[in-house]
């Protein structure tokens, strides 16, 4: 795919090659689609400050995230059902991310088990959850994440129900019968085959817990040795709540646009939740990143890292491991020449003062 020039190309070719139902699976925001257009327009009003004549001659675009070292401030999120978008789904994500020297975050709603995608080798992996009523399936899963070598927890916290994507309630979605939740396969779990509407919205209904509450935070801490990083946090007031908790780290994330509509652009929620974390804790984004530009305003927001989803998947299903390496490495390129062209030498050097948001000057950014 060497004509490839952008991330956003790829959905569109994903959008020609994948069937409706699995391109609408991926692709969809819930309801009105509100926020899914908002992720991504809120980036446009954010402009640059760039600073001049810096001897930009090396530029390291690498950082440290819960310790560990990575080559860029950019992520793999948890996106459900990999092998949907291409037969080795998240064995060759495992490989693209470890390749690219970032890390990836296996989704619990994995095609391939946490078993397979360790076995793909050495790669820094984090594995989301999703709290099951049944909570001898969370110790199970989370003690199989330890061995396998995952460093920490993803919790996904903005879903108690499933948003309302309604391309799956006209398509009745369903996983291929082909393919498990690998994950749940001897759980007996690991089927979503329930067609009078949507098949996953199903499955949450019957199997996720909608009790979950921060008291279940304390306990997940008692149940597992890795870290916690809640996500799903869009206002200050949980971001204060996560920290006096003991989470490890926040994602702002409205989980793709597709739970809550008309919830902000996760980029427009960041600023106020990194306020309220007080530097206590790490705070990183998703939702709507698609080129090196918006790494970096991320950055200048105060997010330690941000992660990408649907990037991955649609490149993924254009050309599966090369794919997801191509779209790593236009993004670290992008997000290296937007540091260079802003004077920013290293990670430290992103400054708040590289960027002009629309609530700090009106009139120099333009309304969309
Ligand atoms: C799964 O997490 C989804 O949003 O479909």
């Amino acid at each position: 795919m060497e004509s490839i020039t952008n991330v956003k190309e790829y959905e569109v070719i994903a959008k020609e090659k994948l069937p409706k139902m699995i391109y609408d699976y991926y692709a969809s925001g819930a309801e009105d689609q509100w926020t899914l257009k908002e992720n991504r327009d809120a980036f446009s009003r954010i402009l640059f400050r760039p600073r001049i004549l810096i001897d930009v001659s090396k530029i390291d675009t690498s950082t440290t995230v819960l310790g560990f070292k990575i080559s860029m401030p950019i992520m793999v999120a948890p996106t459900a059902m990999q092998k949907m978008a291409h037969p080795q789904g998240e064995y060759a994500t495992a490989r693209a991310a470890s390749s690219a020297g970032t890390i990836m975050t296996l989704s619990s709603w994995s095609t391939s088990s946490i078993e397979e995608v360790a076995s793909t080798g050495p790669g820094i992996r984090f594995f989301q959850l999703y709290v099951y009523k049944d909570r001898n399936i969370v110790v199970q899963l989370l003690k199989r994440a330890e061995r396998a070598g995952f460093k920490a927890v993803v919790l996904t916290v903005d879903t108690p129900i499933l948003g309302r994507r309604e391309a799956d309630i006209k398509n009745r979605f369903i996983l291929p019968p082909h393919l498990t939740l690998k994950n749940f396969e001897e759980l007996d779990l690991g089927k979503i085959d329930k067609t009078n509407d949507s098949g996953l919205a199903s499955y949450v209904a019957s199997q996720v817990d909608r009790s979950l509450s921060w008291k279940d935070v304390k306990w997940l801490q008692t149940v597992t040795t890795l870290p916690i990083l809640v996500k799903g946090v869009l206002t200050a007031e949980d971001a204060r709540i996560a920290v006096q908790n003991g989470v490890a780290g926040i994602i702002v994330s409205n989980h793709g646009a597709r739970q809550l509509d008309y919830s902000p652009a996760t980029i427009m929620a960041l600023e106020e939740v990194v306020k309220a974390a007080q530097g206590r804790v790490p705070v990183f984004l998703d939702g709507g990143v698609r080129r090196g530009t918006d790494v970096f305003k991320a950055l200048a927001l105060g997010a330690s890292g941000i992660f990408i989803g649907r990037p991955v998947v649609f490149s993924l299903a254009v050309d599966g491991e090369g794919g997801v390496r191509k779209v790593l490495q236009m993004l670290h390129d992008e997000f290296e020449l937007t540091m260079a062209l802003s004077g920013c030498r290293s990670i430290q050097e992103i400054t708040r003062n590289h960027i002009v948001a629309p609530w700090d000057a009106p009139h120099v950014v333009p309304r969309l």
